[in-house]
């Protein structure tokens, strides 16, 4: 099936890095896995795949252009300098909510620098997704996802209203889900729907995540 042909597509992958020092950093779990089946699928099904992906450790898919990046804002100035051009935009990457004031271009070392190794003050990152939530005009369709522990449909609700998203793909964390793992699962939040998916692989989650995304854009038009 080739219905995304002629659709341009945009999606964010993996975790950010913010450096502390010459060798340390903040991150998080994420592997990059959910973006790069997004990815995928988007490509098999005939669009022209833009994807943005902090470091992680997979092989692109064929036939799409890979930006990699590093930190929050690195990721944000890739997102901003596509983001006009496309129709959909999937916001998947676990991006670093705040990042080290400081950092140091050499290594802090553990007895000299112990100040600045156990004070390490942080300040907030940008919101990507908030950003280009703000920016879309009519016929971009902008989906996010939330990666909840607790009270999964209320965050995304919220996270769909404050990020000026269509969808919300939400998918319960920890204890050994959804980062890092081959399967999830996920409920879609759009602001008249919420469906339920079983777990299944990242693959057929991706698959459903676009049958929702073209339903959404078919009442946009
Ligand atoms: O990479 P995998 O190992 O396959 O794991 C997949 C995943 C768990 C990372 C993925 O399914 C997922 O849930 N991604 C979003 C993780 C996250 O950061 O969720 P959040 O609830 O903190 O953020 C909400 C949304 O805002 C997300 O779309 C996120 O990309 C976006 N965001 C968050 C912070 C920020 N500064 N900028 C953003 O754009």
């Amino acid at each position: 099936m080739k219905d995304l042909l002629g659709i341009k597509v945009l999606i964010t992958a993996g975790p950010t890095r913010e450096p502390i020092d010459a060798v340390r950093y903040l991150s998080n779990y994420s592997s990059g896995k959910m973006g790069y089946a997004l990815a995928s699928v988007a490509a098999q099904r005939g669009a022209e795949v833009v994807l943005i992906s902090g470091p992680v450790a997979l092989d692109p898919p064929q036939g799409i252009k890979l930006i990699s990046v590093v930190t929050a804002r690195d990721m944000l100035k890739a997102v901003e300098e596509n983001f006009s051009e496309v129709d959909i935009a999937l916001c998947s990457a676990a991006v670093a909510d705040y990042r080290p004031l400081q950092t140091s271009d050499r290594k802090l070392k553990k007895e000299s620098d112990r100040e600045a190794l156990t004070t390490i003050t942080l300040v907030e990152n940008p919101d990507i997704l908030a950003t280009i939530g703000a920016q879309k005009v009519g016929g971009q369709l902008v989906i996010g996802f939330a990666a909840e522990t607790e009270d999964l449909i209320e965050n995304a609700q919220k996270k769909l209203r404050a990020k000026h998203a269509d969808l919300i793909v939400a998918n319960e964390v920890g204890q050994g889900k959804a980062f890092g793992t081959d399967d999830d699962e996920v409920v879609l939040v759009s602001q008249n729907d919420i469906s339920r998916l079983p777990k299944l692989p990242k693959m057929k989650v991706a698959e459903a995540i676009f049958d929702k995304a073209m339903q959404l854009r078919s009442s946009l038009n």
